[in-house]
Formats: structure tokens, C-alpha cells, sequence
């Protein structure tokens, strides 16, 4: 290791060694080191599926933002946006063709790609730091009334950040083109999630959101893929399968 390495400076600061400021400056350049490396495993993930590139580093944008809002401190923030780059680390393990499908899916089809917030949850729960990014990622798909996955979880049982992470997946997602439809467009995601604040959605978070776009102006950085127009006459894709808000978010 270099003597100057970030990890060195920690080592000998427990040894009394160095300045406050050089312990401060280590943990800076080491909490980089870290979210450069969970960037490259959510790209990992999303070269898989061209469809999606881009999503989990929009719904961290989102997802932090509105941890933001909802007054939450820096480092729950910062947790919130790892949370969201991480969210879907788990569609790893689901086959290409049926993320890339254009059509409905299956029955089975369903079913595996239902698994990917607990595989997520599995992957992360490895990792000491990441405990609770880990639950938060594991729930991501529940819903207020109880109607979502894995568990079929409702209200105040789903952790605050998985519903901040649910309505941020959602909303990035109708604002992106999906194999089986084209993007829907922002003021679409925030009448979704307005028609379902309170039965799939928590009120306080579909506010933060509304909030944000409506009055603070925000909007997601970096391009949404596959954005592509749709051919003039081209008949609309219908959704896979139920409300809009169950198969956004995928
Ligand atoms: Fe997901």
C-alpha cells in the first residue's frame, strides 16, 4: 500500500498520527472510493439491459432528492442515493430475454423477475454498511395497500426509504421508453402517482415528489435511453399487465 494511501492515513490516525483535517479528507477520498465502485457495479448491471441504462443512477438522483426534501440528514441522503443505484442489483440474476421482452410476460416470467429485490437483498445484506440500503432495496417493490412483492407489506411496516425508492422507480421509469412501450413523459409519472398517493404510494412522499418537479424545479440529469420517437401511425404499446404503476418500475 502506498504510504500516503487514504487507508494508511486512517491506520496511523488511530495511532494518534495525523490532523483532524487529514482524517476528515481520508474519509472524503475513501466515501468516493466507494460510491466510484457502486457506480461500476450498477453499470454492470445495466450493460446487461440496454433498455434500462441509465435508471438506477436517475432513481438515485430522485431518490436523493427527495430524501432531501423529506428533511432527511446528509448521511441519510447519501444512503438514499446508494440505495437507489443499487435498487434493481439484483435483476443480475434475471435472463436478458425476459427483461428485454417487448411483450407480456408470462406467468413464470413474472415470477423471476419478482425475485430480484430479495436477490438484491441477499447480495447487499453481505456487506456491513449496507444493512440498511439492503432492506430498502428488498422492499422497494412494496405498496401501501399491501398489493406489492415480496412480502405483501403495507403502510408504516415498508421502511420510509424503499416507498421514497418505490414512487422515485416509478416515476424515472414512466419517463423512460421500455421494450413494451414508448416514454410516457413526467407529467403522466406525477398524475400516476397522484391517482395512487395513499393506496400504492405514501402521502408524504408523493408530496415530496410533486414538490420537487413543480416547485424546485428538478429534473433528472443525464438522458433517459432508448428514448426513441415512435414511427409515425405505430399503434401504442400496451402495458404488460395491470395499473401502470404495478409494471413501470419493473
Ligand atoms: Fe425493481
Amino acid at each position: 500500500m502506498n504510504k500516503d494511501s487514504r487507508i494508511d492515513i486512517l491506520h496511523r490516525t488511530a495511532k494518534g498520527k495525523e490532523s483532524p483535517r487529514q482524517v476528515e479528507q481520508a474519509c472524503h477520498k475513501l466515501q468516493k472510493m466507494f460510491e466510484e465502485a457502486i457506480q461500476m457495479i450498477t453499470l454492470m448491471v445495466e450493460m446487461r439491459d440496454c433498455h434500462t441504462a441509465g435508471h438506477q443512477q436517475r432513481v438515485a438522483q430522485l431518490a436523493g432528492a427527495m430524501a432531501e426534501e423529506l428533511h432527511f440528514s446528509d448521511d441519510q441522503v447519501w444512503r438514499m442515493r446508494m440505495a437507489g443505484l443499487l435498487h434493481d442489483i439484483g435483476k443480475i440474476v434475471v435472463p436478458i430475454e425476459i427483461l428485454g421482452k417487448p411483450g407480456r410476460l408470462n406467468e413464470i416470467e413474472l415470477a423471476i423477475v419478482r425475485t430480484h429485490p430479495r436477490v438484491g437483498y441477499e447480495m447487499l445484506k453481505q456487506i456491513d454498511f449496507a444493512a440498511p440500503i439492503a432492506d430498502a432495496v428488498l422492499q422497494h417493490h412494496e405498496r401501501m395497500d399491501g398489493s406489492g412483492y415480496p412480502s405483501g407489506l403495507g403502510g408504516e411496516d415498508i421502511l420510509l426509504e424503499a416507498r421514497i425508492l418505490g414512487v422515485a422507480d416509478v416515476v424515472e421509469a414512466m419517463c423512460s421508453h421500455r421494450p413494451y412501450r414508448p416514454a410516457l413523459g413526467v407529467d403522466k409519472a406525477l398524475m400516476e402517482i397522484t391517482a395512487h398517493k395513499g393506496t400504492l404510494f405514501d402521502n408524504s412522499v408523493v408530496d415530496a415528489c410533486l414538490s420537487l418537479f413543480r416547485q424546485t424545479g428538478f429534473s433528472f440529469q443525464g438522458q433517459p435511453t432508448m428514448t426513441r420517437p415512435e414511427p409515425e401511425g405505430s399503434r401504442p404499446v400496451k402495458p404488460r399487465c395491470g395499473p401502470e404503476a404495478c409494471v413501470a418500475a419493473g
